[in-house]
């Protein structure tokens, strides 16, 4: 099994960094960047109309001045939303991020990331795939990206859709299940992603055994997190780059 070769960092800014800036923004991009962060992990999903945007939940009611389910929104309809002013006032007038954007800004930037393929309820994992990652793989080098999903199809799509060595693959799991290992092979996954506070020492140590790095989502407290890293974990995927980096610095 060949894959990119990734160097990853150990932090992760989680939906670019959120707890500083409007999540999955091109300000919490920009604010991760900022604050010395290489990688960010961002939600896509589509509206509509078949744009992919950058965007975690359902609907749009907890991130936005608007109500209703993001697949019912065109693009123009989305762009009249302020994303911003629910986090403060100082993003206010913030507009949801189309993929085509986030693209160019981690290009300008040089940002690596860990695009998360986001498969609501009720939603078409292979059509959000088909949209998503050709952009990402034509204008993002493969040393700067891990395609990441819980969904099933969607990894199998992407798999499909892009050879091993060219697209570096990221299984995310709540609990872990028996059969992770299976489902990484047949993926031919890169890494897995599991939630920190479920993850045992021992699946771990035997993800990194067969092969897999581990990147753990959302650990927001570095001195709780920090027996993961002799687990042998490469990255936290965090809320809080600057909190996690000041405690690793001081180790
Ligand atoms: O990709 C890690 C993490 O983002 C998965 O959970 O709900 O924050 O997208 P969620
Ligand atoms: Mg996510």
């Amino acid at each position: 099994m060949s894959h990119p070769g990734i160097l990853l960092p150990a932090l992760v800014a989680h939906r670019g960094y959120s707890a500083a800036a409007p999540e999955n923004t091109l300000a919490a991009v920009r604010a991760a960047f900022d604050a010395g962060a290489t990688w960010v992990e961002l939600d896509v999903q589509l509206l509509g109309d078949a744009t992919p945007v950058i965007w975690h939940d359902q609907d749009v009611r907890r991130c936005s001045d608007g109500r209703g389910e993001l697949s019912k929104l065109s693009l123009q309809s989305a762009r009249a939303l302020d994303v911003g002013g629910w986090f403060c006032d100082r993003y206010a007038g913030e507009k949801m991020a189309t993929l085509d954007e986030m693209i160019a800004l981690l290009d300008e930037l040089g940002m690596g990331v860990n695009l998360e393929i986001k498969v609501n309820k009720g939603r078409d994992a292979n059509a959000l795939v088909d949209a998503a990652l050709p952009p990402l793989m034509e204008r993002i080098p493969a040393e700067r990206r891990i395609v990441s999903s819980f969904d099933e199809k969607a990894l199998r799509r992407c798999r499909t859709l892009a050879g091993p060595d060219r697209l570096a693959l990221g299984v995310l799991f709540g609990a872990t299940p028996a059969r992770w290992q299976t489902l990484c092979e047949e993926l031919e996954a890169f890494s897995v992603h599991p939630d920190w506070t479920r993850l045992k020492r021992s699946q771990a140590m035997a993800m990194v055994e067969a092969g897999y790095k581990v990147l753990c989502y959302t650990p927001n407290d570095p001195s709780a997190f920090e027996p993961r890293w002799a687990w042998g974990v490469s990255s936290a995927i965090t809320d809080q780059p600057e909190t996690f980096k000041r405690f690793l610095d001081q180790r």
